[in-house]
This record gives C-alpha cells, structure tokens and sequence, in this order.
C-alpha cells in the first residue's frame, strides 16, 4: 500500500512573515503519521530556516524547490545539496515545468541534479509533464518517456526509492484547468509501466507519482482517488493554509 503525499510548491510567493504564518497553520492542522498521509512544504530559500522552525515539533517536511549538481565553490546564485540538508530539508523538487520551460533547464541539467541530490540522501520529486501542443498532437506519452528517461539516466532501482514523480500537466499549472480523473490516471498507468519496463514490477508498485496542475479542495479527493494517483503537487491552492489542508483532508 502506497502512502500518500500532499506536497505544497509556494513558488516565488509569501514574505518571510507570511510563510512562518502559512507553515504554523499547515503545522496546527497536518494529521498525524498514522493517518497514511505526508505533508511537505517547500518554501523559496530565503525561508528555509524560519519555515523549519515554525514546523518545528509537527510531522510537515521541508522541500526545497530547487537545487544544483556542484557541490560548493564559484557558482553565483545557487545552493547545493548539502546546503538543504544542512538547513533541515527532507526534499527537493527538480525539474519542475517552470524550470524546464521559463528558466530552460534540460533533461541533462535535471539529471545531473536528481543524482547529486540521491547521491546524498535527500529524497527527489521529480516533475514531468506536457505542453498543450504536446498533448494535441498526441504526444504526451512521449514527451513523459523521454523527460523519465533523462531525468533518470543512471539512477538506479536502489536510488530510485528516495525518488517520487510528480505529473504535471504544462496546460493544467496555474491556470485552473485541472486534468481529469481519467487524463490524470491515464499518464500516471502510463508513468508506472514505463517504471515497471525500465526497472522492475516492484520498482513500479512502490512509486509514489502525484499529481499537480490547479489541485484545489473541490476536486482532490476523486484526483487522488484514482488507483494511480499517490498524493499532490500543489501550486496555488497551498498559499492558503485552509485551502492546502483541505486538500490534505481530501485525500486523508
Ligand atoms: O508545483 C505545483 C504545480 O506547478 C501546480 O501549480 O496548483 O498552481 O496549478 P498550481
């Protein structure tokens, strides 16, 4: 029985204020562990340490949402591995359609990521996802074979257990256009058989995919309903602390 993830991506949003207050809500209303499900947040860096303090002494994990594949010197603006694990951080959120698409970042670029950051210990969400072109052009299981495929050159199925995926719909991010139940079921049946086919059955079984694109209260609980629907990526909806933890609840 896989357990399920509520993941909240507060993007370049709240003031450091705004998100000790957001992470003390998430904090007073996260259910326990026993309830089957996980709640992260991941927060821009500035936050990072005043997040982890304000969730101090509750069961919601720190994200980060992004990080990069050097370990430390001469490279302006970013922040290791090492630096999120030194701040308390549980995971990280690569390649995230934003990444891809506003700021370029390649499979490449995503892999070498995802292996610095298994490398050392901090589980992975890796975003995957197509266009609308993509999607109309009857593309979108080759455009998720391919962003699998790189992100996950040469990670093994031993690495690949700190790893969960997260389906994101490019036409269904911040636009309030949610995939359906069956267009999200659909791509994550066909996210687990690729696992299965790359890796092995067990491999594939044991996959948490979530998944993320307009996610709100209203329509959580038949999204992560489905067979293959392990939790959510949450954009929007998490900036609110009602709004994120309704969702919770949905899927709890
Ligand atoms: O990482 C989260 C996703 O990009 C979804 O964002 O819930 O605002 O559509 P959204």
């Amino acid at each position: 029985m896989r357990r399920i993830l509520v993941a909240g991506n507060w993007k370049m949003n709240t003031t450091a204020a705004s998100g000790v207050e957001l992470a003390r809500g998430v904090a007073a209303g996260a259910p326990a562990g026993e309830s089957g499900v996980d709640v992260l947040v991941a927060p821009p860096f500035p936050y990072l340490v005043p997040v982890k303090e304000a969730l101090q002494g509750s069961v919601v994990q720190l994200g980060a949402q992004n990080a990069y594949f050097e370990e430390s010197g001469a490279f302006t603006g970013e922040v290791s591995v090492d630096m999120l694990l030194d701040v308390g951080c549980n995971a990280v959120i690569l390649g995230h359609s934003e990444r891809r698409h506003v700021l370029g970042e390649t499979d490449e670029v995503i892999n070498r990521k995802v292996k610095a950051s298994l490398a050392k210990g901090l589980q992975v969400i890796l975003c995957v996802g197509e266009l609308l072109d993509d999607r109309e052009a009857g593309r979108t299981e080759a455009i998720l074979d391919e962003q699998m495929a790189g992100g996950l050159a040469d990670v093994d199925a031993e690495a690949l257990k700190n790893v969960v995926i997260a389906y994101e719909p490019v036409w269904a991010i911040g636009t309030g256009k949610t995939a359906s139940p069956d267009q999200a079921e659909s791509a994550h049946a066909h996210l687990r058989k690729w696992l299965a086919d790359r890796y092995n059955a067990e491999s594939a079984d044991s996959m948490q995919i979530l998944y993320g694109g307009s996610v709100k209260p209203a329509n959580a609980k038949e999204l992560i309903g489905q067979d293959n629907v392990d939790g959510a990526l949450v954009g929007g909806a998490s900036l609110s602390a009602e709004n994120f933890l309704g969702i919770v609840t949905a899927a709890t």
